[in-house]
């Protein structure tokens, strides 16, 4: 582990671009998005439905490209990557989590995180192993051979936390992961993943219009029709909850 020779800011962005083509009709869903993500962050990208959330957590997990601009992965830039190399980063180096869980369905939940590691060649009594502490550490110690049908949608998304840790990834990309969630459930799994975010230093990028994130988060990237709005530390957010709640109140 190059430890010594870390980089402060895990993901950089300069100068984003993503333009769709629909119907012959251009439509900018990123109109230059500059963005520093340190190690071990809880970032949090807030905005409206349409805003260019999942647009951007698509470039930085590199399952699409930006049509200008950059994304350095510790400090590498993406564009510099090869079809092996970026097939690398997905697998070990970033773990995903989506709105709607995306597990296999024929699938064991053990399967299910398992296979990540499957794919990036450990050994099935290892790669086992590993899952049931994943899975144990999410709480579903006792749902390890239960398939996504016979698991509440807050359990689908702890096995679909489990399995985006399974190659112990240094960022996690989580897209909306409480939208198909209620209120309650949706809280727990947000402090779960503040929990590892903290526990293992894992740097988590989670796109979302969920305010309970607010108290997670140590940044809160707020985004409005393709752009940076404006980014907010949480020291200040509480300080404006407090001017808010103030003697006044
Ligand atoms: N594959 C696509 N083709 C064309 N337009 C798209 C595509 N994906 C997203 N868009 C458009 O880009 C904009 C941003 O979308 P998106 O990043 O999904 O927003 P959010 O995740 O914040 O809801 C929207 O106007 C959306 O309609
Ligand atoms: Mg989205």
């Amino acid at each position: 582990m190059a430890v010594a020779t870390a980089h402060e800011y895990i993901v950089r962005t300069k100068g984003l671009v993503k333009e769709y083509t629909m119907g012959g009709q251009a439509l900018r869903a990123l109109k230059g998005v500059t963005l520093d993500i340190r190690r071990g962050e809880y970032i949090s990208l807030m905005g409206p439905s349409g805003s260019g959330k999942s647009t951007l957590f698509n470039m930085i997990g590199g399952l699409d490209k930006p049509s200008e601009g950059s994304v350095f992965i510790d400090e590498v830039d993406m564009a510099q990557l090869d079809a092996s190399e970026l097939a690398y980063l997905r697998c070990r180096r970033i773990g995903y989590i989506f709105q709607t869980f995306n597990l296999i369905p024929v699938m064991t939940a053990l399967e299910n995180v398992t296979l990540p590691m499957i794919f990036a060649g450990i050994p099935s009594d290892e790669a086992a192993e590993k899952g049931i502490m994943l899975l144990k550490t999410v709480g579903l110690g006792d749902r390890l051979h239960h398939k996504p049908s016979e698991l509440s949608g807050g359990q689908q998304q702890r096995v679909a936390i489990a399995r985006s840790f399974a190659n112990d990834p240094v960022i996690i990309l989580a897209d909306e992961p409480t939208g198909n969630l209620d209120l309650k459930t949706g809280q727990e799994i947000i402090e779960l993943l503040r929990l590892m975010n903290k526990e293992r230093g894992v740097t988590i990028i989670s796109a979302t219009h969920d305010l309970k994130m607010v108290d997670v988060s140590d940044r809160i990237v707020w985004i409005r029709d393709g752009a940076i709005e404006r980014i907010e530390e949480r020291a200040d957010i509480q300080l404006r909850v407090g001017e808010m709640e103030g003697p006044e109140a």
